[in-house]
Parts: C-alpha cells; structure tokens; sequence
C-alpha cells in the first residue's frame, strides 16, 4: 500500500536544498526544496499545543519525542504522535511535518522509529538529535530501515542531524560524510544540520550570553561544513522567548552568517524569524530584474554583462534565481 505523506504544499520544481545563499552547480544533484526558516517544537506528549499546529505558520513542525518531552512521559509522546499521524487528525499543508526521536544513545530511539514509522501517514523529514559519529548513522540506517519494513514510501524521507557536543564538532566532516553516503541506498535523504546549543555549551562548559559569542566559533563552523556538503544548516533556539528584539537581533544575525533557519520553541517567535530569514522586497526585485537582463542578453548573444553597474557572471544568476525559488516557495 502507498504510505500517504505529510509534505510541504510545494510545485514540483526542483531546486537547490538550502536557501539563497547556497549557489546551485550543475554538479549537484538537486532534489525537491524543503524550506526551513522556522523550525517549531511541539512536545509530543502535549496535546492541546498538537492541536494549535494548523494555526502555526512555521516551515517546519517538529513533533517532539526528545528534550521537550518529560521522561514519565516519553511512551505517552511516542503514542500521541503515531496517533496524529494515523489519524490525520492534524492538517501540515504547507509545512514540513517532521518528528525529533530521541537520540541513539538514549536507549529510546528504537522503539521511537517503531511507533513513528509504522504509522498510516508518514512524517516528512525526521529529527536525530546528538549524532557524535559515523557509527552512529549506521545504526540509525539499520533500525530506520528495519522500522520502515517493506512500505512503499515514495520520495525518501529528509533526515536533519543535530550537533550539540564537543566531539560531534570535531566530528562534523565524517558524520556529514557517512550521511551523504547512507543517503545513496537508505530510504532518508540527508538534508540539514541543526545546532544544539544548550547542549553544546553544558558539553563544553560555555556560560551562555545573550550575545552568544561564547557559540561563534561552533556556529561558524557548522556553517561551512553544512555548505560544504549542501546541507542546510539551522541555528540556536533564542530560549527567552519573550525578548522579540534580541530574537530579531539574533535571527539577522545568523542569516547574514549563511544560516538558513532557526529553531523556535513559541509561536510567538515564528514571524520574527521567518522575516529575518526572507529576502527583502528589494533583495527579491533586484532578483527578478537581473534574470530578466540576463534572459534579454542570451538572446542577444551576450555572455557577461554590467546589471546596476555590477558585473554579472554566472554565481551572481544562480543566486538570483535561488531567491526566486525561495519566495516562491513560502507562505510570508
Ligand atoms: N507549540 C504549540 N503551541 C504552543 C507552543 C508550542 N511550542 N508554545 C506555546 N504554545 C501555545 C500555548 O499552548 C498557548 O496557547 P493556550 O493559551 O491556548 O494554551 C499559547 O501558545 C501561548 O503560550 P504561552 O502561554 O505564552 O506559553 P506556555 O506557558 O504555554 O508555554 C513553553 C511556554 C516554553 C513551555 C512552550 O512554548 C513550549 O513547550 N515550547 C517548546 C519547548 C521545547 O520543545 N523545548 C525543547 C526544544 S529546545
Ligand atoms: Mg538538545
């Protein structure tokens, strides 16, 4: 039987994986684009805030099994979930719906993938928080594909892997390398690293900031290697939620980084980031005014050319276009 399945109310054009920032190659194998600008937990095992999720605008829903879920309350969030999923009780059109297990090493992650993956609807994209090595990986391939079975499951499932310690950092390259591979024959597709910050800084002993420059370096870091192996990459949680001008701060600042989202804990954090991680109305004009000069100037025969008193080569187009795709793509 075809597994129905929760997905982003996209067209089918395919584009590059991450934002604007993140230039497309003809090398690249280019895959349908999942926007993630806000990424929101729900604790799984509460109810009533599950319930709010048709009225949520955030890119990406992530019914929670892990952090966000007390330990008395970890069976109850599996089976909520699996629940939802079967039911279809929850609309997600326009969101990525996705669910964050607990991690590998928490004894719970197993039974999670059972509950979650033998559902009637499947979640888009999942959640592995604290992958510290490629070993790792190769077990969750091995319980993700055991969990699955023999459904059909259509486009595969989009893994986003979380980084919150010292020796998940060091690790980066290889765990990054090890998922891309896996993702040629397993049944998810890797297509995010998300920062755990909290745990970084307990991990490495870091007093957190308002300013967060204790986090640069890791921050930095996780960016590039991101980019480098054309990941997504998604920020720190900004936890007081009632500080909407740090959020704001905060939110710019990492997409002027080359981050292409941020996690969220309250709905009251979605717009702000959501609007920090657009394009601005001029960004987007001055997008749509070069593809159209560079379109004029094919036909003409002409290669480079001078746009707003800008040469204008091939990088300059892709991401143009990419800013296009991007907002054709996203709801506000
Ligand atoms: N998802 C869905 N709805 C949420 C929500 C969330 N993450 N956070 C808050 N809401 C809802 C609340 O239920 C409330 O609606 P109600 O009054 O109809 O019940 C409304 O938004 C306003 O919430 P508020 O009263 O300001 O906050 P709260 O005290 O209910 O919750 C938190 C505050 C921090 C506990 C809550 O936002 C939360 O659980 N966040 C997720 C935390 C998490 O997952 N952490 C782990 C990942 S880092
Ligand atoms: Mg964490």
């Amino acid at each position: 039987m075809n597994k129905i399945r929760c997905f982003v109310a996209l067209t089918k054009g395919q584009v590059n994986r991450s934002l604007y920032a993140n230039l497309s190659t003809s090398s690249v194998a280019q895959k349908r684009y999942i926007p993630r600008r806000a990424v929101l937990y729900v604790p799984g095992s509460d109810e009533r805030k599950l319930k709010k999720i048709p009225s949520l605008s955030a890119d990406c829903i992530v019914m929670d099994c892990e952090d966000g879920v007390a330990l008395s309350k970890k069976t109850e969030a599996r089976n909520l979930i699996r629940h939802v999923l079967d039911t279809g009780m929850i609309d997600f059109t326009g969101k990525d719906c996705s669910v964050r297990f607990n991690s590998v090493d928490s004894g719970l992650c197993e039974e999670d993938m059972q509950t979650v993956l033998s559902a009637k609807v499947l979640p888009s994209t999942v959640h592995l928080p604290k992958v510290e090595s490629g070993d790792q990986l190769q077990w969750f391939n091995e319980k993700f594909t055991s969990a699955l079975g023999n459904q059909e499951i259509g486009e595969k499932i989009r893994l986003i892997m979380f980084i919150e310690s010292a020796q998940a950092l060091i690790n980066l390259p290889e765990i990054c390398k090890k998922a891309v591979e896996l993702s040629k024959t397993s049944r998810f597709d890797v297509d995010g690293l998300v920062f755990g910050s909290d745990d970084f800084c307990a991990d490495i002993g870091a007093t957190r900031t308002s300013s967060a420059e204790e986090l640069l370096y890791a921050r930095q870091y996780l960016v590039t290697v991101a980019k480098a192996f054309r990941l997504q990459a998604v920020d720190l949680v900004y936890i007081d939620y009632k500080d909407l001008e740090g959020l704001k701060v905060q939110s710019e600042e990492g997409c002027r980084m080359g981050f292409t989202g941020k996690q969220v804990i309250h709905p009251g954090q979605v717009t702000i980031v959501q609007k920090a991680y657009s394009p601005s109305e001029e960004k987007v004009a001055w997008a749509n005014e070069l593809v159209k000069a560079f379109e004029e100037h094919q036909k003409e025969g002409k290669g480079a050319f001078t746009f707003r008193g800008h040469m204008i080569d091939m990088p300059l187009l892709l991401q143009a276009k990419n800013i296009i795709e991007m907002v054709s793509k996203v709801k506000c």
